[in-house]
């Protein structure tokens, strides 16, 4: 029987409870000396260490630099204490974290397969259950989340950011935006990172390379559906060169809130000139000189 009301709205206690953001980091200076500290936003703190305000001393010192350590802590006590600790180490026990760090944060960027579906739906569900990023409410199951995969592989791009022991670390897809046919120049893309990995250039990785297949396939524009408040994701979208076109004030209810929807686009050609149809299909040889540039190879 058909349902009598629409779903009921999420309430506030609906939101399953985050850790607060908390991270001891190292940092490799210009100088290749290590400085250790501890922040609750390491996007911002790794910006001041790098010429932003409110940098450390030793940084602005030493020629700023670069994460060479990051490790996401239970909260603000976890961290102090991590990075006490971290500053206490001898110099070569902080090389070797670092460098393990550095491999187990290999990241390879490649086109999803069927198989990734598992991982896809088990990061996007946690999304869904602590966030209002998504304006989903309950799970949805992998076959879904496999079927998405499959329309955005075949259509635009799905592509997954995995790191050395294989697990998924983000991924970033696009879909075509409508069905009607003169939409078909147009793509919405979207992105999410592993939640103990943002701040970490995944998403700029992931994105700059769906960016570039929706160029190299003859999209027109990439649109992006941000929830508002989403800070981080707008400041994402315009660090990729977004530009926000429209606000949709109180249009979804999660978690006990009305919230709203940014509508950020990003033209991939410019002109007015009659579109080329679109290659779903990209020439191997193209993707694959797409993706070496996403994992910093020289070709
Ligand atoms: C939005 C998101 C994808 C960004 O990915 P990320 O890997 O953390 O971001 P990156 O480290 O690649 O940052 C790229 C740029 O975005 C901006 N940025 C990212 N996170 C930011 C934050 N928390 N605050 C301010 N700026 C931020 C920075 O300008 C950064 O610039 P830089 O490359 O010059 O340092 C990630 O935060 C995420 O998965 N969020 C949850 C899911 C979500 O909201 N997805 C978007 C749905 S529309």
């Amino acid at each position: 029987m058909a349902a009598l009301t629409g779903p009921a709205p999420s309430a506030a206690d609906d939101c399953l409870p985050v850790d607060p953001p908390a991270w001891v980091y190292m940092l490799r200076c210009a100088d290749g000396s290590l400085y250790s500290g501890w922040t609750n936003d390491l996007a911002r703190r790794l910006h001041a260490h790098n010429g932003g305000s409110h940098g450390a001393r030793y940084t602005r010192a030493h020629g700023g630099g670069t994460l060479a350590y990051a490790r996401r802590c239970t909260g603000k006590s976890d961290a102090m204490r991590r990075e006490a600790a971290l500053k206490k180490l001898p110099k070569a026990e902080k090389e070797a974290l670092a460098a393990a760090w550095a491999v187990e944060n290999k990241i390879t960027i490649r086109p999803a397969a069927p198989e990734d579906a598992e991982a896809v739906n088990a990061l996007y569900c946690w999304y869904v259950d602590h966030s209002t990023a998504t304006y989903q409410y309950g799970h949805p199951t992998v076959e879904e989340s496999r079927a998405d995969l499959c329309l955005a592989l075949e259509k635009a791009a799905f592509l997954v950011a995995v790191d050395g022991a294989g697990k998924l670390a983000g991924y970033a897809c696009a879909h075509p935006w409508h069905t009607r046919e003169a939409f078909s120049w147009d793509a919405e893309t979207t992105v999410y990172c592993d939640p103990h990995r943002l701040s970490l250039g995944v998403g700029r990785r992931l994105y700059t390379a769906v960016l570039e297949i929706l160029r190299a396939k003859g999209y027109w524009n990439a649109i992006a559906l941000v929830a508002d408040p989403n800070p981080a994701s707008a400041a994402f979208h315009r660090a990729m060169g977004y530009t926000r076109y429209g606000r949709e004030p109180r249009t979804g209810y999660k978690f006990g809130q009305w919230l709203g929807l940014d509508y950020w686009v990003l033209p991939l050609r410019e002109g007015t000139a009659a579109p080329e149809p679109v290659r779903y299909a990209l020439p191997q040889k193209e993707l694959e000189a797409i993706l070496a540039r996403a994992n910093g190879e020289r070709r």
